[in-house]
């Protein structure tokens, strides 16, 4: 079987997860959905953030110190839409929801069940996605019993900036 089909057939079979990252940095604001993401140390904690580089949210990041990493409920799904299904570069995203600035700056969605602040500690090349290593420096879970928004949920949804 040929790598890349295998590789494919693979990943189709993933369901995991997904997460509204926010960013605050020089006056500008901005968030996008993200499905590469995933816990990547305990000790120390870090969490690894996939940003596609065209994104309205990448530019944002690139001069950033902290991302906010959001789970978002399933019965809020259309938060997590808004998140994937738009561009900031059209749309100011955060005008359409409820949120208000966390640790460091950073816009805090009020919908979310959980989330935490993390640091910048390393970016790094990941293809067509640039690498953000994160460390938390806050965060709070309101709601630990809803089923977050899975990739199963959103897969058909086309995203709002071309990749
Ligand atoms: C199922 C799904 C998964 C996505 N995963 C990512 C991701 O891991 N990283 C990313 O940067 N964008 C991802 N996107 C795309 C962005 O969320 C989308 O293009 C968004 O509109 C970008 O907004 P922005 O231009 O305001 O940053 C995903 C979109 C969907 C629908």
């Amino acid at each position: 079987m040929n790598t890349n089909s295998a590789f494919d057939d693979f990943v189709d079979l993933l369901d995991y997860p997904m997460f509204v990252v926010t960013v605050q940095a020089d006056g500008r604001m901005g968030g996008c959905l993200v499905g590469f993401a995933t816990q990547a140390s305990i000790d120390p904690p870090t969490f690894l953030v996939g940003l596609s580089r065209q994104n309205h949210t990448t530019t944002i990041a690139r001069t950033a110190t902290h991302l906010a990493v959001h789970l978002v409920p399933r019965q809020q799904l259309a938060l997590a839409e808004l998140f994937g299904g738009e561009t900031g570069d059209a749309v100011d995203k955060l005008a359409r929801c409820d949120w208000q600035p966390g640790p460091e700056g950073a816009p805090i969605l009020q919908s979310a069940m959980a989330w935490f602040v993390g640091k910048i500690v390393q970016r790094f090349e990941m293809g067509d996605h640039a690498g953000h290593l994160l460390m938390p420096v806050g965060g709070s879970t309101s709601d630990a019993e809803s089923r977050p928004v899975f990739f199963a949920d959103v897969k058909d949804l086309n995203p709002g900036h071309g990749p």
